[in-house]
């Protein structure tokens, strides 16, 4: 290998996937709605009407997918719980057993292979039931979540000991209350989204002892996708414009899990504009933020590209010219920005002092196709995981607390709003016959891992 320093000793070298994206089988073994069933069927929601029902069968093909693992010579696997599936309601007071079984069948099978679960236990599919109450602007789901992890820590954890309370928590509110792109679909509901934000990383922090004391092993975090955000221009407009997105997108949830504090500017900038009032904050109540900031075993950072923003909110012919030169975009239309990775990480370490890290998710998306000899040539992939991982390498050689890498995805999935346009996968799905089929880029990684891996203890 080019490196000079070897990837360290114990390093987890992975792949991801979620629940919703993978599993199918909605409505077997108890399993309520959640909130992805119902968005994902509303009209016009998602691309060329797809959905989940099916996904990848993973419910049912799991044995298999496990072995595409075991096969890929990974020692860590990231899924996530179908909360939905352990509680169909969210509200009910005992979990539903066969949720339960199916989760434990799945641990076994890997520890049994020698891959180390990582449990996600919030990705996005939260119960129906509790989006009814109100969903994550209102604080009584705390509660329900700290519930829930209980009871799955409490089942799994004597044999799992790495676990992630949210994936994203910015998605849900952003994309959810600002956006609408992801449920419950609000457009600029900024009082909402906030008070999201605020009980995500809440019920994270109050989760934290529950998980600990059930699985006393255990290494509990939280993942965040950040990114580097880079102003267009030299301009005050991109320059302010810059500042409240890295705001609200990484400072957000980074100051008040590691620094104690949110960042007041975000606010301020919000009442500014009159999107939010002083009393809309009042979700804050005391010792929220000492919760918030209980300490983590690690952070798992979801890295796909960088941002480069613009301030649209003035006429172009107002602003300097743009001066960042843009790389090549995935399929998905995300600028591939290697150096990022590096960045992020040194500020993580630098300004969060942040003293472990796990890549919980790093990948693109390519469309593809298997050739009539059957092979998936996806270069532009295996370019990807591989300037991706030089430059991981770079930040660990400078001191970056990195201790894993985990490829999103292992197979091609349902992509939330695209649906199955666009496929992150090492392997490829078909989705009409679920046959799986490994692409070039799973024998590269195959082969990466097997070159780098020193955990043989
Ligand atoms: C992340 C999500 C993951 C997947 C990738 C492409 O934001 O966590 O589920 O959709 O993006």
């Amino acid at each position: 290998m080019p490196e000079n320093k070897p990837f360290p000793r114990n390093f987890k070298w992975g792949t991801a996937t979620s629940s919703y994206q993978i599993e199918g089988a909605p409505t077997v073994g108890g399993k309520g709605p959640s909130v992805w069933d119902t968005f994902s069927h509303i009209e016009g929601k998602i691309n060329n009407g797809d959905t989940g029902d099916t996904a990848c069968d993973h419910y049912h093909l799991w044995r298999n997918d496990i072995e595409l693992l075991k096969n890929l010579g990974v020692n860590a696997y990231r899924f996530s719980i179908s909360w939905p599936r352990i509680f169909p309601t969210g509200k009910e007071n005992e979990p539903n057993q066969i949720g339960l079984d199916f989760y434990s069948r799945l641990v076994d099978t890997l520890l049994e292979n020698k891959i180390t679960p990582f449990i996600t236990l919030n990705h996005w599919d939260i119960p129906q039931g509790l989006e009814d109450s109100g969903g994550w602007p209102e604080r009584d789901i705390v509660h329900e979540f700290v519930k829930y992890s209980y009871h799955v820590s409490k089942h799994l954890g004597d044999r799992v000991n790495n676990w992630v309370t949210h994936n994203e928590p910015w998605c849900v509110s952003y994309l959810g209350y600002i956006e609408g792109r992801k449920p419950p679909g609000l457009i600029n509901k900024w009082p909402k989204s906030l008070a999201t934000a605020h009980h995500l990383l809440l019920s994270h922090g109050m989760a934290i002892p529950e998980i600990r004391n059930n699985s006393k092993q255990s290494e509990v975090g939280i993942t965040l996708n950040l990114n580097t955000a880079i102003p267009a221009s030299g301009s005050t407009y991109d320059e302010d414009a810059c500042r409240f997105y890295d705001g609200q997108f990484n400072r957000l949830y980074l100051n008040p899990l590691y620094k104690n504090e949110y960042p007041d500017d975000v606010f301020e900038y919000l009442k500014t504009k009159s999107l939010i009032s002083e009393s809309d904050l009042n979700f804050i109540k005391q010792s929220d933020l000492n919760i918030i900031s209980t300490k983590t075993d690690f952070l798992g950072v979801n890295y796909y590209s960088r941002a480069v923003i613009r301030n649209e909110e003035i006429d172009e012919k107002k602003n300097l010219p743009r001066t960042v030169d843009m790389g090549p975009k995935t399929d998905f239309g995300w600028e591939i920005y290697p150096p990022g990775i590096c960045d992020l990480l040194m500020r993580l370490k630098n300004e969060y002092k942040v003293q472990n890290i796990y890549i919980t998710e790093n990948g693109c998306s390519y469309g593809d196709a298997p050739s009539l000899e059957g092979k998936i040539e996806d270069n532009r992939r295996i370019e990807y995981h591989q300037s991706h991982l030089t430059e991981l390498k770079r930040a660990m050689d400078d001191g970056a607390p990195c201790n894993g890498y985990f490829a999103w995805s292992l197979m091609d999935n349902f992509e939330w709003a695209q649906g199955f346009s666009q496929r992150f996968g090492l392997i490829w799905v078909d989705f009409e016959t679920l046959e799986r089929i490994p692409k070039d880029s799973y024998y590269w990684y195959k082969e990466y891992i097997s070159e780098n891996r020193l955990d043989e203890d």
